[in-house]
């Protein structure tokens, strides 16, 4: 009888964690992006900002766990790997609670380090866990972005941009848009790594509702046409990690966005 139980749970809850996720959160919150969204013309970004500022909010902006924050010194490893240096400045895309800023902004020159997001609220748990571990105040910048054109980040120039696990909740046309952007605040020494994981069985899925899974192909021909050079940057997996790190850099002859 309890294996005939386990049985039908595993049936019903297909891919996902649990059948109350499959059967009730995951409805719900589609109803909510296409009704309360999407049919009054508001982004996708919109709600995906609403969303995360949501569950910051229903947390209580508890601290992160340190064996969250601690994981992210392999992403400062990584960096320092392919050449990152205290002079240099870095945009940390999709910083959320800044767990890598808070290696980079000590290692960095003061103010070098610009974290950015779209959920104000994460970065305001951002700026509590740099107080808790110590970072100066005016040592670093965070910014709330309020969509990927980056307007707000207007007058900066960035050696290096990082965006660890973000670019995989951006819908195509934001990915363009984002990347189409970044040329303006950047030069032809910079670079950008992100992280990937790619699609299973080579097509593009949307796993839940905020994970979108791109064919490599299809990622390399985004990132491409957005005028960049695409390749897969060695070092990341063997920092135990299951997805790819991507290194973009404009494509020859596009300097400052032209
Ligand atoms: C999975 S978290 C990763 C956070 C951080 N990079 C890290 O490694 O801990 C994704 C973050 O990206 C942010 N985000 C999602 N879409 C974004 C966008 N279009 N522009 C900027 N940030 C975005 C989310 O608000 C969230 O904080």
């Amino acid at each position: 009888m309890t294996g005939l139980k386990t049985r039908i749970i595993k049936l019903l809850r297909g891919r996902h964690n649990s059948v109350r996720y499959r059967f009730y959160i995951l409805p719900r919150e589609w109803l909510i992006y296409l009704f309360c969204f999407r049919l009054i013309g508001r982004s996708w970004l919109e709600f995906y900002a609403w969303r995360m500022n949501r569950s910051a909010e229903q947390s209580g902006h508890k601290p992160v766990p340190d064996g969250y924050v601690d994981d992210a010194r392999g992403h400062f490893e990584f960096l320092k790997a392919k050449g990152l240096l205290p002079h240099h400045h870095i945009l940390d895309y999709g910083c959320g609670f800044m767990r890598t800023g808070v290696f980079l902004v000590p290692y960095l020159n003061d103010k070098h380090y610009v974290g950015v997001d779209i959920s104000g609220q994460r970065l305001k748990s951002a700026a509590e866990l740099a107080r808790a571990r110590n970072l100066q105040d005016g040592s670093y910048k965070l910014i709330e972005l309020s969509s990927c054109r980056l307007d707000e980040l207007d007058g900066h120039q960035f050696d290096y941009i990082w965006a660890g696990s973000v670019i995989h909740h951006m819908p195509e046309p934001d990915i363009r848009i984002f990347l189409s952007n970044l040329k303006r605040l950047i030069s032809g020494d910079s670079q950008f790594f992100f992280t990937f994981t790619p699609a299973e069985e080579g097509r593009y899925e949307r796993r839940r509702i905020k994970d979108f899974y791109y064919p490599v192909d299809e990622m390399r021909k985004i990132c491409e046409s957005e005028g960049y050079q695409f390749e897969f940057a060695d070092g990341w997996e063997q920092l135990g990690r299951s997805d790819h790190a991507v290194r973009l850099v404009l494509a020859d002859g596009i300097v400052n966005g032209k």
